[in-house]
Formats: C-alpha cells, structure tokens, sequence
C-alpha cells in the first residue's frame, strides 16, 4: 500500500529529524517565520535552484545571469512604490494579542479582498461583526480591532550618519529581488549588448514582515526567489507571456511534477501597471490544497518608467530592427526556492508497506536528490570498507554531485535511512566483490537489486 498524505506537523518533524530543516535559533527558543537549512536541505534547495538556472539561463540565448546586492539605494524603493504602499491588512485580537491577516479572515467567508482599499475590507468586516461571525481564530474572542495597514518592508539602518542616505539612515532589505534586476538593466544593455526581446535572471535572498507565517516554510520573513525579469516590446507581450507561461509549465512536469497537482489561479484583481497575473499552485498534501509557488505578471514599463523618473537615468532602449526608441515593458516569472523545496518534498513523501512494516521514501527526481549514490560496505572489516572508500573516491572524481558513504548500523537500516532522504541508488560491497570485483545496486524506487561490475559501476549510475 502506498500513502503519501502527511499532515504539516508530521512533515516539519520528518524535516527536521532527517536534516533537512530546523527552526532558526531553536536553542532560545525559536525566531518566528525563520527556518535554517540542514545539510540535506541545503543540497536539495542547491539542485532546484541549479536546475532552475539550467532551465533559465544555460539553455537559453535570451536571459543573463546576476547576482545583484541585497542592500540597495533606499530610494530605488521609493520610486517603486514599495515604501508608501508594499503593505497588508493587519486586524489584532484585543483578548489573546495575536495578529492576522485581514483578507485572510475574509477569504475564510468566501470574500476576496485581495488588494481591496483599506475601507473596503473594514465594510466587509462590519458587515460580518453585525452578523456576529467575527471571532479570534486562535482564542474565540469577538474583541478584534479595525484592519490598519502594516509595511511588509523590513528596514535597518547602515553607515554613519555623514553617509546621508537618507535622513536616519534607513536601508531596507529587499522585499523581492527583481529591484536589483531593473537597476543592472542599463549596465547589462551597455555591457552585454543583448536584442530585444531579452531576460534577466537571478536566485537570492528577500526578506518581508509577514503578519502571518504559521504554514512551516511556505511564508518566512526570509526566504529566497528565482525571478526573469523578460525586457520586451509591447507588441510581443502577450505572444511571449505566452509562451514563459507553457515553458514554465513543462519545467514542473520535467521534475516530477504531476500535471493534476498544478494548476493555474488568474488574479481578477491587478495592481494598476499590470496587464496580465497569474499563478501556478500546487497541490501541497501536507496544506490541503493549492497554494502558490510562481507567480508570472506582465508588468507593462511601470519599473524602468519610475526608476527613470527617481534616478534621472536614461533607461530607453534603441531597438534597431524597429529603428525605435522605447521603455521596455517586463513579463516577469517569479518562484519561492523554499515554496518548490516544500513542494518538490511534499511530491516526493511517499510511505510504503514493505513486509508488514511501513518504508518512508522520497521519490525525488534524480537531479534534485541530495544524495546521488550512497556506498555502503556490508561489514567493517575483511577489507571491505577499504573496497567502498576506493569506489567512493573513484565515484566523486567522475560523477557531478554528493557521494555518500555509510557503514553505521546494519544494512537495512543503512537502506532506509537512504531512502528516506532520497537517494536514487545503493551500491552495496559485500564479500564477492573482494573476489570478483562486482556490486549490488539497488534502485530506490523498485527495491530491486542488480550486480554489476565495478568497471561498469560509473556507466550503470
Ligand atoms: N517580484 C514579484 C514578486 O515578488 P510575489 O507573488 O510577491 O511576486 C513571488 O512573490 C513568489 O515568491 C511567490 O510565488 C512565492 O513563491 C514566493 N514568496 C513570496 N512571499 C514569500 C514568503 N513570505 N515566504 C516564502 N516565499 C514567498
């Protein structure tokens, strides 16, 4: 029998006791919406995020790579709206002081308030008061205050006051990564030369005061994006968005994905430069439901209009195949690196009844395993742990990726444990292979086992 429902708390234990998450600071007892990466973790989020990149950057013509600074010129997110008007709703419990999201509370009764105007959502809410429906999610109360605007900004303060940034100094941590791209679009032009249309892509770190993150990984304060900031004519938008959208797609199903697990949720409702969103949700088991992992939005020239106008830059591009002039406009396609960890291990649980006991497995694409190739010796002695350290150091001079040797406790055990953070194949040396020079392997998903030669170890992996 196979099961691969997991609820959230059962999941974020299996994280943490397989090293693939823990909580941050857990010693003093927790930092709120921030998660640390283990050793597992790490190498799994390594792989989405290389295989984004394959997919982004490698295999393409049109898009460059960046690495731009977490830290950038304060006003840059004044001209991006960002400071006045990056916020959510926030309502309190007055009774047990707890925060939530005041479109939350509405979506629970079916009312969409996503981006409504603050009096919109304080009606709907009265509305709901008198109808007596409004209470604490968490303690039951009725005392729950108007919703206010909350700053999703997260600020710090940097250099000496002789700097100047700005009045107290005040620098923000990005809230999205796509900000370095449209400040590196003049230097990328000028240095790289591309035609239009053309893509700019970058993985890093964004940081956001969520009023709400009690979903393990899925909303953190810190977190990290993969955002293509696509730089086109207009006349192409609609043809190109398109045209990321399927390609985007196909890159869920490449990696294991199955298509009824995906779907996409149109926004009715946009921000005003914006012309097109949607979003690609997952199925997540351990949520219920679908959630965003991408979101991808034609933004029209909104970005490259307002830093022209704060910075005075000349941010205009001379397409000479149209003999034109003009302000790009921008299709962007933006992923959480931990929403597709959480969805790629949400895919990838899986517990199996294997003679009367249960098999916790997790069937990773073989490009996103932590592990590639696990090498376990039979026993210590009799030179075999010799025999596997030798395939081990032949192993990690020729295959890209994490190879693992194992001689702790027995070898069923051994197998499990491999299992369990999805390691494709188990090579086994046992006491043949002193004398023949051959191994067992054994595939993750069917169990099976097959001897092979050692000659032939690295052409079979
Ligand atoms: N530049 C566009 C942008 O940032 P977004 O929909 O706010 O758009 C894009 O975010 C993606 O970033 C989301 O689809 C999600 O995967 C991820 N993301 C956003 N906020 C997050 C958070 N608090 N925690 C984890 N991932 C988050």
């Amino acid at each position: 029998m196979t099961e691969k429902k997991i609820d959230l708390e059962k999941f974020a234990a299996f994280c943490k006791t397989r090293g693939f998450v823990y909580a941050s600071s857990e010693i003093y007892g927790g930092f709120s919406a921030v998660f640390d990466y283990g050793h597992y973790g790490t190498l799994l989020k390594d792989n989405i995020a290389k295989a984004w990149k394959k997919s982004m950057v490698q295999e393409r013509d049109d898009v460059y790579a960046l690495d731009s600074a977490i830290f950038m010129h304060p006003t840059a997110w004044v001209a991006s709206g960002h400071v006045d008007s990056f916020d959510d709703p926030q309502v309190d419990c007055r009774n047990c002081q707890n925060r939530f999201r005041a479109d939350h509370i509405l979506e629970e009764f079916g009312i969409n308030a996503d981006k409504a105007p603050i009096d919109v959502i304080n009606a709907e809410l009265d509305a709901l008061r008198h109808e007596d429906k409004i209470k604490c999610p968490v303690c039951g109360s009725k005392d729950i205050t108007e919703a206010k605007r909350f700053s999703l900004m997260v600020k710090s303060n940097m250099g000496s006051p002789i700097d100047k940034l700005s009045e107290e100094n005040v620098v923000y941590l990005r809230p999205e990564t796509c900000g370095g791209i449209y400040l590196q679009y003049k230097n990328v032009v000028e240095s790289l030369h591309p035609k239009l249309p053309f893509g700019i892509a970058q993985v890093g770190k964004a940081f956001r005061n969520e009023i709400v993150a009690r979903q393990f990984i899925f909303r953190t304060r810190e977190f990290e994006q993969m955002e293509m900031q696509y730089f086109l004519h207009p006349d192409v938008m609609k043809e190109s968005y398109d045209s990321w959208k399927e390609y985007r797609w196909n890159w869920y199903l490449e990696y294991g994905i199955p298509a009824e697990n995906i779907h996409w949720y149109k926004h009715e409702k946009l921000a005003h430069y914006a012309s097109e969103a949607y979003d690609i949700e997952y199925n997540f088991t351990s949520l219920n439901g679908f959630k965003e992992v991408e979101g991808f939005h034609a933004r029209g020239n909104y970005d490259l209009t307002q830093h022209a106008k704060f910075s005075g830059a000349k941010l205009e591009f001379f397409d000479d195949t149209r003999n034109e002039k003009f302000l790009p406009h921008i299709m962007e396609t933006s992923a959480g690196l931990g929403r597709l960890f959480f969805m790629f291990l949400d895919n990838a649980y899986t517990e199996e009844e294997v003679n009367g006991e249960t098999r916790i497995v997790l069937k990773l694409d073989k490009r996103l395993a932590p592990v590639k190739v696990a090498i376990l010796p039979l026993m210590k002695k009799d030179g075999l742990a010799d025999k596997a350290k030798d395939i081990v150091t032949m192993l990690r001079k020729n295959i890209e990726g994490i190879v693992e040797y194992d001689e702790r406790g027995s070898i069923g055990k051994r197998y499990r444990r491999q299992d369990e953070i999805g390691t494709p194949i188990c090579v086994t040396v046992d006491y043949d292979t002193m004398s023949d020079n051959t191994v067992t392997i054994r595939d993750r998903d069917t169990m099976e086992q097959v001897r092979v030669s050692i000659e032939d170890l690295l052409s079979k992996i």
